[in-house]
C-alpha cells in the first residue's frame, strides 16, 4: 500500500463553507468617489450590486461561497511518492507500432539513432522509449529500478516482434541502473551505455516524481530528494550526454520532461517544490538550448498535463473526488494517456524539428490556456 493519504477534502470544505456563510459587515455607502490612498474596497458600496461585490470593492466572500473556490490549494492533501517496492509496474502500449503503408515525412525517422531515456522503466518514460523504438531508434533505458528496466526492455522487444512479424532487424534495447541524482551514478551509467551501444544521439529525461504536501509541513529531506531527482538529475544527465556529443562533434537532441506544473499552480493538491522544480526544468531547457546551439545540440522541453499512468490511476482510484476536480479544469475534459506523448517526443527527438530548440511543448489538453 502507498504510505500516502489524501485527507478528505470534504471536512475542510465544510469548515471553509461555515466561515464563509457567517454574516459579514457591509461597507459604508458613499456616492462620491474621491481620490484617496485608502483601499478602494473600504470606500465603495457594493451591497446592491452583485457584480461589484465580485470585484475588489467587495469584502471577501461577499458575492458568495464560490469566490476562488476552484483556485485554492488544500493543506489537507498529502500524497507521498511510494517506496520503490510499492510502485505499480507499467506495460508498453499495444497497437501503436508495426509496419504501415501510410506515407509520412522521412525526417520523423529515428533510424540509426541511439536514444537514452531516464526513468524509462515505467510510466511516461517507458511509452516514450517505445515511440523511439517504433520510429527506428535503439534505446537505453536508465532507471533506479534495474529489474523493472530489464523487464520493460524485454517487453519493448517482445511487442516489436509481435507488431513487426518477419522484421529482419530487431531494435537493441538495453536497461541500465542509475540514480540520476548522483553524479557518480550518472557517469557510470553513461559509460555502460557507450560500451553497449557505442554512441548516444538522443536523451529524454523522464526520471522524476511528485509529492503533495503543504509547504509548511514538507520535510526538508524529502524536498532535497525531489529537487535532486527532478532538477539535478535532469541537469547532470543532460551535461553528461552533451559532453559525449561534443567529444564526437556530433549533433544531438535532448528532450526534458517538465510538466504543466512548471507554468501553472495545480489545485487543489499543494506541491510548491514540485512546481518550482518543473519551472527549473523548463528554463534549463531554454538556457542549455542557447548554450549548446553552436554545438548542434538541441534542447527542448515537453510539459505534460495530467496523464493517466499506473501510478496516477492508483492515486485517482483511491480518490475519485480528485479525478472530478482535475477533469473539470481541463478544457478538453479528459486526462491524457502516456501514448499521447509518442508523437511529441518523436517530433522533438528527430530531424522533423531541426529548427526547434529551447521550446516548451505543452501536451495538456489546453489546461494551461485557461
Ligand atoms: N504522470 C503525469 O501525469 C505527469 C504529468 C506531468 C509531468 N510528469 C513527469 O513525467 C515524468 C515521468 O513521470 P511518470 O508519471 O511516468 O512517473 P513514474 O513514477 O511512473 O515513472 C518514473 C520513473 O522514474 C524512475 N526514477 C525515480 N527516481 C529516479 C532516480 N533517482 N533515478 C533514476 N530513475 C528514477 C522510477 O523508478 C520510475 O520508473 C516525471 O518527471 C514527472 O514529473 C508526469
Amino acid at each position: 500500500m502507498f504510505k500516502s493519504q489524501l485527507l478528505r477534502q470534504v471536512a475542510r470544505a465544510a469548515t471553509t463553507q461555515a466561515s464563509r456563510t457567517a454574516p459579514r459587515t457591509q461597507p459604508a455607502v458613499s456616492s462620491i468617489r474621491r481620490f484617496t490612498s485608502a483601499p478602494v474596497r473600504l470606500e465603495k458600496s457594493s451591497s446592491d450590486d452583485d457584480v461589484d461585490a465580485a470585484t475588489t470593492s467587495g469584502q471577501p466572500g461577499q458575492s458568495g461561497d464560490h469566490e476562488g473556490q476552484y483556485a485554492r490549494t488544500s493543506s489537507g492533501i498529502i500524497v507521498e511518492y511510494p517506496e520503490e517496492k510499492d510502485l505499480p509496474p507499467s506495460n508498453p502500449v499495444v497497437g501503436r507500432g508495426g509496419v504501415h503503408a501510410k506515407r509520412t515525412l522521412a525526417t520523423f525517422s529515428m533510424e540509426g539513432r541511439v536514444a537514452v531515456v531516464t526513468g524509462g522503466a515505467r510510466g511516461l518514460g517507458l511509452v516514450m522509449a517505445q515511440a523511439l523504438v517504433t520510429s527506428g531508434a535503439d534505446v537505453a533505458i536508465v532507471d533506479m529500478n534495474k529489474e523493472e528496466g530489464a523487464r520493460s526492455a524485454k517487453g519493448l522487444i517482445d511487442i516489436f516482434k509481435q507488431e513487426n512479424p518477419g522484421s529482419e532487424k530487431l531494435p537493441k534495447v538495453t536497461a541500465h541502473f542509475c540514480d540520476v541524482s548522483s553524479p557518480t551514478s550518472v557517469d557510470q551509467s553513461v559509460a555502460e551505455i557507450l560500451k553497449a551501444h557505442g554512441k548516444i544521439d538522443n536523451l529524454v529525461t523522464s526520471a522524476g516524481f511528485t509529492e503533495n504536501y503543504d509547504a509548511i509541513s514538507y520535510p526538508h529531506d524529502r524536498m532535497q530528494k525531489l529537487w535532486g531527482v527532478n532538477v539535478d538529475g535532469t541537469y547532470m544527465y543532460a551535461v553528461a550526454v552533451a559532453k559525449h556529443l561534443m567529444g564526437r562533434k556530433a549533433p544531438g537532441s535532448i528532450v526534458m520532461i517538465g510538466s504543466m506544473s512548471g507554468s501553472i499552480v495545480n489545485v487543489p493538491q499543494p506541491q510548491a517544490p514540485y512546481n518550482a522544480a518543473k519551472a527549473a526544468v523548463r528554463h534549463l531547457a531554454s538556457s542549455l538550448a542557447v548554450e549548446w546551439a553552436s554545438a548542434g545540440i538541441r534542447v527542448n522541453c515537453i510539459s505534460p498535463g495530467y496523464m493517466l499512468t499506473a501510478l496516477t490511476k492508483k492515486i485517482l482510484d483511491d480518490n475519485p473526488e480528485l479525478q472530478k476536480q482535475w477533469t473539470s479544469l481541463i478544457p478538453v475534459g479528459k486526462m491524457g494517456r502516456p501514448e499521447d506523448l509518442m508523437g511529441a517526443v518523436t517530433f522533438l527527438s528527430s530531424d522533423a524539428s531541426l529548427y526547434v530548440t529551447g521550446a516548451d511543448l505543452r501536451v495538456d489538453g489546453a489546461y494551461t490556456c485557461t
